[in-house]
């Protein structure tokens, strides 16, 4: 048998996402107020990032238009980086007003959910993102690339490796810091991140590598797995599992931050949270959407959480023992 690679032995990541990648989905729109109060509870949960909207289109995403009242509002804490989603120059403008801390750029692996999501060709895109990466450096804010798709995408089908590391060479060569790999519709499988993850931190170690699995299909605790192994240290992931891309056909929720924050646990990595401290904050976005949350730490609890025995249990036992008494 051979022996598993080895785990990252430094700190891990967290970086919360339902804020934007969650609440993007819903057809409820929270009210601001609520927004800043729940963002404001996320803030003291040891995340190292929170990503707190989106500075799109309020026509393209109606749940997030409130993007700069939110910013603005919320109270931010020493150590946590707040960053938004941005597409274009445009909300590269917004987003310096709202004093983000880091832009996260998004543009797709895959050329046909680019124009399904951003209504641009990939160049289009690549040539917009070049010139909101220059207005960042002049507003000295930091910028990540999410690449959607990264894993294959629900029209098009595979995305080839090659044509993924081609987007991962020129963000880089433009200087941006972070990449993120999305899995925008859990078409991931271990296997595949294995591939994709190790081929990045090789050829770029320099850059601050993300891993963003949606759990569509059950796979997100075996590729988060997967990308620890490649040498993976930073995952996105969504409080209670809501999320996904609503010009993804098929889309459904991130990889719960309560499952992730457990695997991490379970493997004894140090991510600086606890899976107990986040079910208050699960249980207020539960009562602001009206609905319930798909994680299944969530619903189960944590591995290590103990259930009363059942109430004849000590009947139970004499019964047996004096049976073997007889025997
Ligand atoms: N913020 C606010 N408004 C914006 C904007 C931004 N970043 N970018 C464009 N707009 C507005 C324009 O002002 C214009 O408004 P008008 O119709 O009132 O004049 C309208 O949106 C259309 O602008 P245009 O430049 O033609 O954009 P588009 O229709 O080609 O859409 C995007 C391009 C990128 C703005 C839009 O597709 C979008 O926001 N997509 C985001 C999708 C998303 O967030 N998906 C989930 C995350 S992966
Ligand atoms: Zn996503």
């Amino acid at each position: 048998m051979t022996a598993l690679p080895a785990l990252p032995a430094t700190r891990i990541h967290v970086h919360e996402v339902a804020p934007r990648d969650g609440l993007q989905m819903e057809s409820h729109f929270v009210p601001t107020d609520d927004k800043v109060a729940w963002i404001d509870q996320l803030s003291g949960l040891g995340y190292s990032k929170i990503e707190v909207t989106s500075f799109v289109s309020p026509a393209a995403i109606p749940a997030l238009r409130d993007a700069e009242e939110v910013m603005r509002r919320i109270t931010r804490r020493p150590g946590v980086v707040y960053t938004a989603l941005v597409p274009n120059a445009r909300g590269a403008e917004r987003a310096v007003d709202g004093r983000v801390d880091e832009f996260n750029l998004v543009m797709s692996a895959s050329a046909t959910h680019n124009l399904a999501n951003l209504r641009m060709t990939q160049q289009q895109s690549f040539r917009t993102l070049a010139e909101v990466t220059r207005l960042a450096r002049q507003a000295g804010v930091a910028v990540n690339i999410s690449l959607s798709c990264a894993f294959g995408c629900p029209m098009e089908g595979e995305v080839p490796v090659h044509g993924v590391l081609g987007w991962v060479d020129l963000y880089a060569e433009l200087g941006v810091q972070g990449v993120t790999l999305c899995d925008t519709t859990g078409m991931a499988d271990p296997g595949q991140v294995g591939e994709l993850c190790h081929a990045v931190v090789a050829r770029h170690p320099a850059l601050a590598l993300t891993a963003h699995f949606h759990d569509t299909r059950g796979l997100g605790g075996a590729n988060v797995f997967a990308a620890l192994q490649a040498g993976i240290t930073r995952f996105d992931a969504s409080l209670g599992g809501i999320g996904g891309c609503p010009y993804a056909p098929g889309a459904s929720g991130n990889v719960a931050t309560e499952d992730l924050v457990h695997l991490l646990q379970c493997l004894k990595l140090d991510c600086g949270m606890q899976v107990e401290a986040l079910a208050p904050a699960a249980q207020a976005l539960q009562a602001l959407l009206g609905h319930g949350l798909p994680s299944a730490v969530g619903r189960a609890g944590p591995r290590w959480q103990r259930h009363p025995r059942p109430a004849d249990f000590e009947q139970t036992r004499e019964r047996a023992l004096a049976r073997e008494r007889v025997a």
